[in-house]
């Protein structure tokens, strides 16, 4: 047997300081650690794979540490944290609700709930996706929600914060988890790969990372499959044919040919796009947020949202010198349309060929209405 551990496992973060992209919950947490002011009940929402069950632990194990750091850290070495490592404490206790969702899954939660711990102040409880527990469950569980022994504390987990009843609600202390962003998940990347002597191309991390969709779980296990893959070196190039991704440069040059005025050209480089495999309503999309990039990038105060490499920025910059506000809100206009018309349309590829002429043709369209 190899001893590889996926990336999401081997990099679980072990203190608050190194969760990505959740500072100010970590930072609340620290706080009521440090003053004592401890809610018994959270709520922890948000998407698949941003840190909840992750923070939910760190927070076990540093309120159990004997010896915590002044920045309310676990020290990692007293015979509290040494259990936590060693995944033997018994003053964490998981419950997935998504299988455990019966009321005799909470009665013997519930039990347990009396005893107090054995080592260490506190016992804490997840429960994993609460919102699959049945209402029975929920009632038997509200009691013990209201009036917890000292004990005892409460992290409920959730991607669906909607499906929550509004009693559970109120019972608990809520934090957001946010989706983590592009350039931190690909600084994430950045600090794995160089862990792990792998050269990555920071383009290859971005876009990763951008196919993540805020998810740093999933960001890692695409990060193991493209090191499957390519072995030591991640190359942007290595990346696109991974996952079958367009590269950006279609982009760049089918809109320089828009500028020029010349459709033969954006027709044929459509027509090597569609070659390589793509789908006309890919491309449509692709092709409009290429245009939201340049519109942002044209102004100081929304360059920031603008989610790519410093490399690719510069390319975005550059373009967007070329083409004034009105002829990209116009093209998109064109493209918006073109996606609408898209299911319904007989012949697709004549739709995105037509999106693509008129695109060629709007800054005449544009001069003439100056005249
Ligand atoms: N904010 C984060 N910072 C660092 N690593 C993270 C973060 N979020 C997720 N990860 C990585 O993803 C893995 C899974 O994260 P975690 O179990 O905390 O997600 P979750 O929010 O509980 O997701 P789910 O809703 O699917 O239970 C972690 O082991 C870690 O490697
Ligand atoms: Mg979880
Ligand atoms: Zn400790």
């Amino acid at each position: 047997m190899s001893d590889f551990v996926v990336s999401a496992r081997k990099y679980r973060p072990q203190t608050f300081d190194t969760v990505v992209g959740q500072k100010s919950i970590t930072t609340t947490l620290k706080n009521a650690i440090k003053n004592d002011h401890l809610a018994q009940a959270f709520l922890f929402a948000g998407s698949r794979g941003v840190g909840k069950t992750t923070t939910a632990r760190i927070l076990a194990k540093t309120i159990n540490c004997f010896d915590r750091t002044e920045s309310i850290e676990a020290c990692d070495k007293c015979e509290s944290c040494e259990s936590f490592n060693s995944g033997s404490s018994l003053n964490v206790f998981e419950l997935d609700a998504a299988s455990n969702n019966s009321v005799e899954d909470i009665r013997s939660l519930i039990d347990q709930v009396r005893v107090g711990p054995q080592l260490g102040t506190h016992k804490v409880y997840i429960i994993d996706e609460v919102h699959m527990l049945s209402s029975n469950a929920f009632n038997a569980f509200l009691k013990t929600l209201e009036e917890p022994p000292k004990h005892a504390i409460f992290i409920l987990a959730t991607t669906e914060k909607h499906k929550i009843i509004p009693t559970i609600l109120s019972r608990c202390q809520i934090f957001n988890f946010n989706r983590i962003k592009v350039s931190d998940i690909s600084n994430h990347l950045a600090y794995i790969a160089k862990e792990e002597n792998v050269e990555a191309e920071s383009n290859a991390l971005h876009v990763i990372a951008q196919k993540a969709d805020g998810a740093l779980r999933d960001a890692l296990s695409i990060y193991d499959q493209i090191v499957t893959f390519s072995g030591n070196s991640i190359t942007y190039a290595g990346v696109i044919e991974n996952l079958n991704i367009l590269d950006y440069d279609y982009y760049f040059r089918i809109i320089d040919a828009t500028q020029q005025e010349d459709i033969p050209k954006s027709l044929l480089l459509l027509n090597d796009v569609m070659t390589k495999g793509f789908d006309g309503h890919s491309f449509l999309v692709g092709l409009s947020d290429h245009y939201r990039n340049l519109l942002v990038c044209k102004d100081a105060r929304t360059s920031s949202l603008l989610e790519v490499s410093d490399e690719v920025e510069k390319k975005f910059i550059e373009q967007s010198k070329a083409i004034d506000a009105n002829q990209i809100i116009r093209a998109l206009g064109v493209l918006s349309q073109a996606d609408v018309n898209y299911k319904q349309s007989k012949n697709q590829r004549l739709l995105v060929e037509m999106a693509l002429m008129q695109l060629c043709s709007i800054k005449q369209e544009l001069e003439k209405k100056k005249a």
